[in-house]
Parts: structure tokens; sequence; C-alpha cells
């Protein structure tokens, strides 16, 4: 019988390929190029399953020029970069990474709102510039996390994770936005206020975003909003770039209207906006939230088991659109 062949979009754990290689005919990319469209549906032809990260764009164009594919597994929690009504019409079922990167993703939100209300970047920018001649009163005074009001814009699992570290652990009281209101057992061990939006972009001292992208959260964060929150307020966004408008950020950091931002993702990346480069009341990383060497092999194991279960008779543990496989 012919095995399987998949492609396996970038470059991965070694142990993972080998993995993989145990069931199918891989073709990989530890040379790490990222495929432009036409590239990707080249290399996608004869192959029935693919191995992909956030930017592999898995569009109807593609499954079009594609027929043979049957499984896409996003090494991500994060799927936007699917098209997952069309995946769906082309009987193309589509996995991601849920569960695994819970804690670690929070760890990290939570830890750069911390660096983001405490100036932790624009203060070490300063001391490696030489600029530190003295103590002084007021140098680089912040605002403090302990006992102020954290907002949490989609209260998922990793808005929860983010709200139990702040509520436990640093006495801050919860408020949240999310397209529905958590059960009363959830929120009561954290004290998680429901609110509006624009009730949570007034109340939150520090705001973190945590909510998936779709058109409809595009620049859910721009001008309008960023007008309705606090002057002493952060903003930290962990989700997705296209998410905060990150020209309008820029003017309001610029123009002290937020104290500060902690930004691990943005419009465009990896490309950036020019502005947040010039504006020193910003703490920038580079979309590593998952990003530790536990999670992100986590991440990779259970995308490639979603592969391997979906295309050897099995049941895909995470999948998105199961009905891809179940309708007629
Ligand atoms: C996710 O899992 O969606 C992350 O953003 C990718 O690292």
């Amino acid at each position: 019988m012919t095995r399987p062949a998949i492609l396996v979009a970038r470059a991965v754990f070694p142990e993972v390929l080998e993995h993989l290689g145990q069931h199918f005919d891989v073709e990989s990319n530890q040379a790490d190029t990222i495929f432009a469209k036409p590239e990707l549906i080249a290399r996608l032809q004869g192959k029935q399953g693919a191995f992909t990260t956030g930017s592999e764009r898995i569009d109807a164009e593609v499954l079009a020029a594609c027929p043979q594919l049957r499984v896409v597994a996003n090494m991500a929690v994060g799927y936007n970069n699917f098209d997952i009504p069309a995946c769906t019409a082309a009987g193309v079922l589509a996995t991601n990474t849920p569960d695994v990167l819970t804690e670690t993703t929070a760890d990290f939100g939570f830890a750069l709102m911390m660096a983001t209300a405490r100036r932790m970047a624009e203060s070490e920018h300063f001391l490696r510039r030489g600029e530190w001649t003295r103590w002084s009163y007021d140098m680089f005074a912040g605002s403090d996390v302990h006992g102020s009001t954290l907002g949490i814009l989609g209260m998922g699992r990793i808005g929860q994770a983010i709200a139990r570290r702040g509520a436990l652990g640093f006495g801050m009281k919860v408020v949240y936005h999310n397209r529905s209101r958590l059960p009363a057992e959830q929120e009561a061990p954290i004290g998680a206020r429901y609110v509006d939006k624009a009730t949570l972009l007034r109340e939150a001292d520090h705001l973190v975003l945590v909510l998936p992208y779709s058109a409809g959260a595009h620049h859910a964060i721009g001008a309008a909003e960023l007008a309705l929150m606090k002057p002493t307020a952060t903003l930290t966004n962990i989700a997705r770039g296209g998410i905060v408008d990150d020209a309008a950020l820029a003017a309001a950091l610029r123009e002290g209207r937020i104290a500060a931002a902690g930004l691990d993702v943005f419009e465009g990346e990896p490309a950036l906006n020019p502005a947040l480069l010039t504006v020193p009341n910003v703490v920038l990383t580079p979309h590593i939230a998952s990003s530790t060497m536990a999670t992100r092999r986590a991440m990779a194991d259970l995308a490639a088991k979603n592969l391997v279960a979906a295309l050897t008779g099995g049941v895909a543990p995470t999948p998105i659109n199961p009905e891809a496989w179940t309708k007629a």
C-alpha cells in the first residue's frame, strides 16, 4: 500500500520529522524558506497532508489547485491563515493546537503586561545607552500591577489563564469582554466581572488582548477605542496583528494618550509599522508568546498527531472543522 505524502512547510524539530517519516513520504523544508503561494501550490502537488504554521495561507485558490489535499494541520492555536469555509467546502480537514500552549502563552502575556507597566524595556535601553548617572525619585516610575484593574478582551482559555494569574497572584480586579459571558462558576473564583467593551476600555488599568483574529475583529482597537482608555493605562496585544490599528496606537503612545503598550504581534508582521520603533513607551517582541522549548515541542507533536490520525484512519484529536469529513 502506498503511504500518504505530506509537506512539512516550515522547519520543525528533527524528532517530529522523524516521527512523521514513519507514517508518510515527507517533503520537508528544514532550510525554512517561506513559500510564496505559487511555490506552496507546486510543493503541495500530490500531497494528502500539510503541516503548516501561520505563515502558510490555505485559501480557496490553494485548495482548488491541490485537489489531493485532505488534511492541513496548523502548528498554532490561531488559524486565521486558513479559510475554514473553503476548507470545509473542499472536504479538507483543518486542525490546530489548542490547550498545550495555554499556560505558556498566559505566562508571556502577563510578563509582557508587567514589563510594559514597569517600563522594563525603556529603562534597559536607557541603561545600555550609558545614560544612567544617578538614582532619582521618579526615574522610570511606572504603574502598579498588584491591586489594579486587569481588563481582558477575549476570555477564552488563554484569557482565563491570564485572569487567574492577575486575580489569584496579584490581587487584581478582573473585568472582561467576550462574545459570550462565562458561566458564573468560572467567573466566581477569580471575581471576574463581565462588562461591555466601552466599560472595559474605560475601567482597565492594564488591558490585555487575547481574542482570535477575524474580519469582525479587524482594528477592534483603533483611535476611538484608545480614546476611551485612561491616560495611565497600558495595552498588551498577544492576540494577532490587525486587531490593533498600529498607526493609531503609535500616535496615542507618542501623544501620551495611553501610558504604554506591550506588543508581541503586529499588522503585516514580520514587518512593523515604523512609527512603533520611534516611540519609547512600547515593549516589542517578535511573536514569541508560546515559545518555550517544551511548549513548541508539544505544539509540533500535536500537529503531527492530528496528521497521523487523520491520514491513517484514526480521529484527529483537535479538529477545527470536523464537518469537512462528516458531510455527505
Ligand atoms: C498561535 O498558536 O496561534 C501562536 O500565535 C503561534 O505561535
